[in-house]
């Protein structure tokens, strides 16, 4: 919950070459934590991240950045589906560093995000896949709008062995 007031500075922009190392750096801090992603690190070369954030962009998607005091404490991507059929269709990721949750940066970067992707003619979905566990995002998901579409059982099993499943939800961002 946003239980203090967001850094003073805070500022949300897209993401360019120059930010691939802290982000990520900021990815793997918060895979590193082992309970939100698919993964317990992210070890991507900062040139391969750089080429990301241009592709991402080029293809009509977009990658944001939370920054305050010049630390990046933040980010969401918006990746738009490349298959013919699904181009209206992009996957939404974020994460916000521990230090930093609770105090509505991860709000920010969702509106600004569902901004992006309703003024894009190009995208009518957003999709994600959250893990059951995790109750925080999935709560901020639902009051920004995502509609829960269903459960994939036991679909994440970490280094440990142990299972979760994830939660599948959307948001329209045009009118049907
Ligand atoms: C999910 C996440 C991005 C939220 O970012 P945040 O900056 O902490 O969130 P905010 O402070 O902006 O809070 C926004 C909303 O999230 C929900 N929320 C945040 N923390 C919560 C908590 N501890 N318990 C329940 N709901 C919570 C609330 O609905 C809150 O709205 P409110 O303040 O009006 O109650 C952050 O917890 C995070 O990075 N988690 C790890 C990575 C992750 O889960 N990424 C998403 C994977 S699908």
């Amino acid at each position: 919950m946003a239980s203090k007031a967001p850094p003073t500075d805070l500022t949300i922009r897209t993401a360019s070459h120059s930010d691939a190392a802290a982000l990520v750096a900021a990815i793997d801090d918060v895979a590193r934590e082992g309970r939100f992603f698919t993964r317990s690190a992210f070890s991507q070369n900062p040139e391969v991240e750089a080429a990301f954030i241009d592709l991402t962009i080029g293809r009509g998607g977009t990658v944001l950045v939370a920054e305050t005091s010049g630390r990046i404490v933040g980010w969401l991507t918006l990746r738009r589906d490349k298959t013919p059929f699904r181009r209206h269709v992009c996957q939404l990721g974020m994460g916000v560093l521990r230090p930093f949750r609770g105090q509505g940066v991860g709000r920010r970067l969702l509106d600004e995000g569902l901004r992006f992707a309703h003024a894009s003619e190009k995208i009518e979905r957003v999709e994600l896949a959250v893990r059951a566990t995790n109750v925080a995002a999935i709560a901020l998901y639902q009051t920004a709008g995502f509609c829960y579409e269903g459960r994939r059982m036991r679909a994440v099993r970490d280094d440990l062995g142990r299972y979760d499943d994830e939660i599948l939800m959307a948001h329209a961002t045009t009118t049907m």
